[in-house]
């Protein structure tokens, strides 16, 4: 296949966000809506991609520094999108084939449609392929006019449409390929004495016919794919698709959702069939959940495994963390970046850990907080204990051996060591190692004064 180079426009203004942060960087389902676009344009294996970016370009650049790469043409000031392709014309000089456009604010996109884009304008030879769609609501979008054989002649922006050709049902969906050689010579020739002042790319179409070169238009099966993002409201009915669509492809592999109407996927997370989702579920990042899980309403889950035959009770949040197999969670748990929940360990309500690793079958219960600490296995952390981490400079390490039982409310001042098999007596404030298989006892000793009530009560 000939070369393809892949321009994506995102230099506009994006006014009806009426947002501080560029269009293209809004997410909808777990990506920015920029991201949805290079993924969609990967299928083709680009020889190039470069990003027009104008309004608050900085910021775009700075988002897209993980995408290797990518090539920037600055395009300042906007004066329509004609002009934001001819800013691609130095990265595109001397090279072969052809250029697919694409919008960074049209994220449903499908890789099938922008192969099936290419596919037709290579067999047919065009010099340019317009990707079209029939829609119920035209309105705003560029109209698809034809001659009375059904070629098409010519894009006419919804603000300069006649009547009539306002009835028209087919639409400009922005994305286009452009064989390379013609290209460029003829985006100088588009003028700019339209409603809106702009030179409109659109306009091509009708440079073309005028000068013999042919145009095809490929008409998109599912007209939602070509969707532009230009309003927070587009933006909410965008994420609703792409969620529905995530789930609906989990449910078809095997995997329990109760209610998909509120329930968050990204594109990224992987989960095993048998495991069941209920209401409410965030799963975010690069997260993959095994098989046989139970995930209750309420959980957020980032950038973390979890294996099989997990239960994470209601209104957890996982961030960068590992639970292993057969694990409780929950309720209210929070388990913060870089914590391992050991085998059929349990984490109860109100336990927090961070950067902690919890062995194999060892339990926290209740109301707890364990920072920078390294618990064997078969440990019982009472409830209330606190490792103290941090002593207003750095961060100090805990370590708790196998079989350790840690009393209720008990502060463990870091740097310390619990011994295997010890004891923490409930209340203690342990600042010293305690030796396996020891009692430590630390805190004030109790005295009964017998009598006292009724003396007081007599003074
Ligand atoms: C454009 C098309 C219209 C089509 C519609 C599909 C034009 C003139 N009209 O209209 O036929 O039906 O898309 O969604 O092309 N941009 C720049 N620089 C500019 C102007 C725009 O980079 O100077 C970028 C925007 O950031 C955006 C894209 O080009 O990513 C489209 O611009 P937008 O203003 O949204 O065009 P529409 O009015 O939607
Ligand atoms: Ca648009």
């Amino acid at each position: 296949m000939a070369d393809v180079h892949i321009v994506v426009l995102a230099a506009g203004k994006g006014t009806r966000m009426k947002s501080a942060l560029p269009k293209v960087l809004h997410r909808a389902g777990g990506l920015p809506l920029i991201e949805h676009v290079f993924r969609a344009a990967d299928t083709l294996s680009p020889r190039s991609t470069t990003v027009i970016v104008g309004h608050h370009a900085e910021a775009v650049q700075t988002a897209l520094h993980e995408r290797l790469g990518l090539l920037f043409a600055k395009q300042e000031p906007q004066l329509g999108t004609g002009h934001a392709l001819l800013q691609s014309e130095p990265m595109l000089r001397g090279r072969q084939g052809s250029v697919v456009l694409l919008s960074g604010d049209v994220p449903l996109l499908r890789p099938t449609t922008l192969e099936e884009l290419v596919r037709v304008h290579t067999e047919r030879g065009a010099a340019a392929t317009v990707l079209t769609a029939v829609v119920d609501d035209p309105r705003g979008y560029g109209r698809i006019v034809r001659d009375e054989r059904g070629r098409i002649i010519a894009i006419v922006e919804h603000k300069d449409a006649s009547p009539e050709q306002q009835r028209i049902p087919e639409i400009n969906s922005g994305i286009y390929v452009f064989d390379l050689p013609p290209l460029f010579g003829a985006l100088r020739a588009i003028g700019a004495s339209n409603a809106q002042g702009e030179y409109y790319l659109p306009d091509l179409v009708a440079i073309y016919r005028s000068r013999g070169l042919l145009v095809e238009t490929v008409v998109a099966r599912d007209s939602r794919e070509i969707l532009g993002v230009n309003s927070r409201r587009e933006l909410a009915d965008v994420t609703g698709i792409l969620k529905t669509s995530r789930n609906e492809g989990l449910m078809e592999a095997g995997v329990t959702i109760v209610d998909p109407a509120t329930t968050f996927i990204g594109p990224d997370v992987s989960i095993a069939p048998d495991t069941t989702i209920h209401p409410g579920v965030y799963l975010e990042g690069q997260t993959v959940v095994g098989t046989g899980c139970v995930i209750h309403s309420g959980v957020r889950i980032v950038d973390s495994r979890v294996d099989d035959d997990v239960i994470i009770n209601n209104f957890c949040v996982i961030v960068e963390s590992h639970i292993s197999r057969g694990a409780r969670l929950g309720p209210f748990a929070h388990i913060r970046p870089q914590s391992v929940v050991g085998e059929d360990a349990h984490v109860g309500n109100f336990v927090e850990l961070k950067k902690t690793t919890l062995g194999r079958g060892s339990k926290a219960n209740h109301l707890s907080y364990l920072g920078d600490a390294t618990i064997g296995d078969k440990v019982n952390v009472g409830a209330g204990t606190i490792t103290c981490n941090y002593d207003g400079v750095a961060k100090h390490p805990t370590v708790i051996e196998d079989g350790a039982f840690i009393g209720s409310d008990s502060q463990l001042v870091a740097p310390v060591r619990v011994g295997r098999g010890a004891y923490v007596a409930a209340g203690s404030s342990i600042t010293e190692d305690v030796p396996p298989g020891s009692l430590a006892i630390a805190r004030g000793r109790q005295t009964n004064k017998e009598g006292w009530v009724s003396r007081k009560k007599n003074r």
